[in-house]
């Protein structure tokens, strides 16, 4: 069943978006290089203290902190540890926070100081997929023309879409009905109607789509060791469209949010 949210509810998911919004851009300015991973989940545990909202993934299925930060060939759900960024590194940033019995789910993914040609343009891929899925988020399509949509893009890129992992309705829980791939065949899966927000978050990988998960059961990498790249936004299907609440509205607004992080 796929939860249907009021003009009343998604406000109140707009609220917490907002406060996610706020978490990224401020942990964002904090980042250093030689700083620790979990040097910043502990940042990130304040910044969303501040805001006076919960962290969603502590705890969850016994995950054991805030943040997800995924380094280089990893593509998701890596753990915040002694690890240090160095120069050079891309570093998938995951976040969700509660507030107001609503959840906000969002990723990023940025380069330390410099990056690869080839790095800039993976994540530069990644962000327009998200952006390519986005507009296929419209009444009379069904969810399998945005997945197609992602999948298309991603791989006439040269890239390819991880299969082991895909997005999903959010709301008062994390995971909600539907499972969002970022592969599939046009016109089928669920019709998408006003009052779906689902977490759209592409991940998207230099060489083969093959994943592991390491011996910690959680961090997720490329078999072949190359470079991911991750980006989730939580986006509305409102009356008038749909709705990034997450992150911008197209993929060139907010520069500010550069895939470069000058330290
Ligand atoms: N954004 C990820 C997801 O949608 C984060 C989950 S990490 C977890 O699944 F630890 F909370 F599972
Ligand atoms: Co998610």
């Amino acid at each position: 069943m796929i939860p249907l949210k009021s003009k009343r509810e998604i406000e109140m998911m707009r609220a917490a978006a907002r406060k996610l919004k706020t978490v990224f851009q401020e942990l964002r300015r904090s980042i250093k290089i030689g700083m620790t991973t979990l040097e910043m989940d502990e940042k990130a545990e304040r910044l969303i203290e501040a805001q006076r909202a919960k962290p969603a993934f502590k705890g969850y299925r016994g995950y054991p902190a805030c943040i997800c930060t995924s380094v280089n060939e990893e593509v998701v759900h890596g753990i915040p540890s002694k690890r240090r960024l160095k120069e050079g590194d891309l570093l998938s940033l995951d976040i969700g926070l509660i507030h107001g019995g609503y959840v906000s789910d969002a990723a990023r993914t940025w380069a330390i100081g410099r990056a690869k040609d080839e790095a800039v343009e993976l994540m530069e891929v990644t962000k327009r997929a998200l952006f390519v899925g986005m507009a296929q988020m419209k009444t009379g399509n069904r969810l399998g023309d945005l997945s197609h949509a992602i999948q298309d893009y991603v791989e006439s890129c040269g890239f390819s879409v991880v299969r082991d992992f895909v997005g999903h309705g959010i709301g008062r829980d994390m995971h909600e009905d539907p499972q969002v791939p970022n592969f599939g065949k046009p016109g089928r899966g669920p019709k998408l109607e006003v009052g779906m927000v689902l977490a759209l978050e592409p991940m998207v990988t230099a060489g083969s789509w093959e994943v592991d998960i390491l011996e910690d059961a959680w961090t997720v990498v490329t078999r072949d060791r190359q470079l991911a790249a991750h980006y989730e936004d939580t986006i509305a299907l409102t009356e008038a469209g749909p709705e990034n609440l997450t992150g911008p509205q197209a993929f060139d607004e907010e520069l500010s949010d550069s895939f470069l992080i000058k330290t």
